[in-house]
């Protein structure tokens, strides 16, 4: 954070100063109470759960100079209007204080912050980087973000979401960015969209936002991506893994063991070999991205495979594969779902139990709009095509996945529909055996990530730490 006085910050956001002037604040600007710090800006919003304006006195005490509030507090604050709007003030005035920074923003269905995880790991060999944690990526968690760059960033990583027309470009106009990467277009939040077109166009907002000497990195192997190239002023840079013309590629894809991937990295400046540390071929397509990405901010061939090869899952419950006593691996990625994500779980399960079982326990995938139903029972069908020996519906929402399961005549694994994921525990209880693999996974709302900790843990198995990477034989 670059040192504002909370003059300032009344100035930058329109509000009302209620402190002292002359009061600095140094420290992270915070919505959570809990992470309010000495010399810190504590933001106060009103949660599905909480108010924040009940923990501005907590904040204060825990260190923070000031308030930025939208009602009365009795503590230093400034009160706004709005508390989204003021922090993009701010988060702008920020950025805009130092320009040797460079902003990157990375967007798409599927895959941002694996792609941002990955990438700021590769950038990080370059200078001081700042990245978010987890999925800070719409007009809370995107600001505050670029709140913390100081004087000593160099880089901006930045995860950019939609749910609407308008909200990338919003995002782009409180950190501009010169580099832009497009993952994919799927149908992640496609209902409240009203399709993959209205999809395609809010994703390449991003595109749109970048200046002439910037760079469009966009995914070959995804044709609405690709065709953004035409809403960019900036140097065009493909990415992709099946088309042979993209710029940055991976070729020759296997996967080991634990599905984990291994490929040829290719480049103008040559070809490197890489082993992922992450578990199944979806990563890829997000790994190849963040190469693009850390190679147009300068970083070269050795490091970025090196990197690669390097780089770990940052944020929690995507594809975390941990094995437990007896030779039973869960693949906890409860982190969301959607029809892409689901498919790239299912793909890696079967891969993961080609020596054992398969089972998938699997929650509703959200926001689908019309087609969820039909989604739903596609994914289902997908899934007793990968020959599991036992799909769990968890909810209400997902049942119809097993009418879909259904469709496939010669499946013989075992369909069944359960109320909640202690349910889904009981029903795999004391049935799974050395070589059988679990996928978990759900959207967000459904909290499966429980469910997989679980597993770990009943029969009395004691957990073992996952195979170090290097292991197994590639496939
Ligand atoms: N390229 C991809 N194609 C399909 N699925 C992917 C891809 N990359 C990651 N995934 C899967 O999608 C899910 C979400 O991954 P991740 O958190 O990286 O995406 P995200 O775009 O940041 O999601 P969110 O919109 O929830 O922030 C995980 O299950 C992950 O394994
Ligand atoms: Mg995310």
């Amino acid at each position: 954070m670059i040192p504002l006085t909370l003059a300032q910050i009344a100035e930058i956001t329109g509000g009302e100063l209620r402190g002292d002037p002359a009061a600095v604040v140094t420290g992270e600007v915070v919505i959570d109470s809990r992470r309010a710090g000495p010399g810190g800006l504590f933001a106060a919003v009103a949660g599905e759960h909480a108010d924040g304006h009940d923990f501005a006195s907590a904040a204060v005490a825990a260190g923070a100079v000031a308030v930025l509030a939208t009602r009365p507090v009795p503590v230093p604050s400034v009160l706004v209007g709005d508390v989204p709007a003021a922090l993009a003030a701010l988060a702008k005035f920020a950025i805009d204080a130092l320009p040797a920074v460079a902003i990157a923003g990375i967007t798409g269905s599927s895959g941002k912050t694996t792609t941002k995880d990955v990438a700021a790991q590769l950038v990080e060999r370059l200078g001081p980087t700042i990245a978010p944690a987890g999925s800070f990526n719409n007009e809370f968690g995107h600001p505050l973000t670029v709140l913390r760059a100081d004087a000593a960033t160099r880089y901006l990583v930045l995860e950019l979401s939609a749910r609407g027309p308008g909200h990338i470009a919003y995002l782009c106009r409180v950190a501009p960015p010169r580099y832009g990467v497009v993952l994919n277009v799927g149908h992640a939040h496609a209902g409240e969209f009203g399709g993959l077109d209205q999809v395609a166009r809010a994703k390449g907002e991003l595109v749109e936002a970048l200046p002439a000497d910037g760079a469009a990195i966009l995914n070959a192997d995804d044709s609405r991506v690709l065709a953004m190239a035409a809403r960019t002023a900036a140097r065009v840079v493909t990415f992709g893994v099946d088309d042979r013309n993209a710029l940055i590629r991976a070729a020759d894809v296997r996967l080991d063991d634990l599905g984990r991937p291994s490929f040829t990295l290719l480049t103008p400046e040559g070809q490197a070999g890489v082993t992922l540390r992450l578990h199944g071929a979806h990563n890829v397509p997000d790994a190849v991205a963040a190469a693009a990405l850390a190679r147009e901010l300068g970083l070269g061939l050795a490091d970025i495979a090196d990197g690669l090869c390097a780089a770990v899952a940052r944020s929690r419950w995507r594809m975390e594969v941990r094995h437990r006593e007896y030779g039973v691996a869960v693949i906890n990625d409860a982190y969301n779902a959607n029809p892409e994500s689901v498919r790239a779980a299912l793909q890696a399960l079967r891969h993961l139990a080609q020596d054992g079982r398969g089972f998938a326990i699997l929650g509703h995938m959200a926001e689908l709009g019309d087609t969820s139903r039909a989604s739903h029972e596609d994914i289902g069908e997908f899934a007793a095509q990968s020959e599991l020996a036992g799909l769990i519906a968890v909810g209400e929402e997902a049942v119809p996945i097993l009418a879909g399961a259904r469709r496939v005549r010669s499946w013989t694994g075992e369909a069944l529909a359960v109320p909640d994921g202690t349910a889904a525990l009981d029903a795999l209880a004391n049935q799974l055996k050395p070589g059988d693999v679990v996928l978990v996974k759900a959207s967000r709302a459904a909290h499966l990530e429980g469910v997989a900790a679980e597993l770990l843990i009943s029969n009395g198995g004691a957990t073992r730490p996952p195979v170090p990477p290097g292991e197994g034989a590639a496939r």
